[in-house]
């Protein structure tokens, strides 16, 4: 076998690993999940050539992704991350990790605090924040399926890994004012 094939961790391989790291969440443990991303997310982190291997994806919140990897099922977006504006806090309806590639992110996960009575307003508590660096990684998973984010400087990537397809319509919320609006995402994978 030549030696190069055994040692590049493909993006297969990060599917594989992300994949088999969820059904410890599916089996009701975050905690797990999150220990079984470490290594998937140090080896990927080691791959020189993520910029130039990507199909380009319509992006549902950022101008520039690809598809680094899609087999119907799952997927593994990288994403030029924006400085400016910020990735307003949006809901998934399923897990998506998010993983540095290159520069910081600053990275907020956040859950609905209200029941959910009343269109077009929500309360929102912050999960988990902090900036991100490469090799470093966010998981969005109901019931704290949503985040808001944005580089902290340029040529920022993200890699994001998500199962499944988005939920049609996706709730966008403004922080500030308590509210949300309703839209409905190009791209549900
Ligand atoms: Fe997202």
């Amino acid at each position: 076998m030549n030696s190069n094939q055994s040692t590049t961790y493909t993006l297969r391989d990060f599917a594989t690993d992300i994949a088999d790291a969820a059904t410890h969440y599916e089996a009701g443990s975050l905690d797990l999940f999150r220990v079984a991303l470490a290594e998937p997310a140090m080896k990927i982190l080691q791959r020189e050539d993520l910029l130039e291997v990507g199909i380009p994806r319509p992006g549902n919140n950022v101008a520039e992704s690809w598809y680094l990897y899609f087999d119907g099922e799952l997927s593994v977006v990288l994403f030029k991350v924006p400085v400016d504006p910020p990735v307003q806090p949006h809901d998934h309806g399923i897990w998506e990790t998010l993983f540095v590639y290159r520069g910081n992110v600053e990275h907020t996960v956040y859950e609905r605090l209200d029941d959910g009575d009343t269109p077009g307003k929500a309360q929102l508590g912050v999960a988990q924040s902090g900036v991100l660096g490469p090799g470093e990684f966010a998981v969005v998973a109901p019931p704290a399926d949503i985040h808001g984010f944005r580089a902290l400087e340029d040529n920022t990537y993200g890699i994001t890994v998500a199962q499944g397809t988005y939920k049609p319509e996706r709730y966008y919320y403004n922080t500030q004012n308590g509210s949300y609006e309703v839209r409905r995402p190009r791209n549900l994978r």
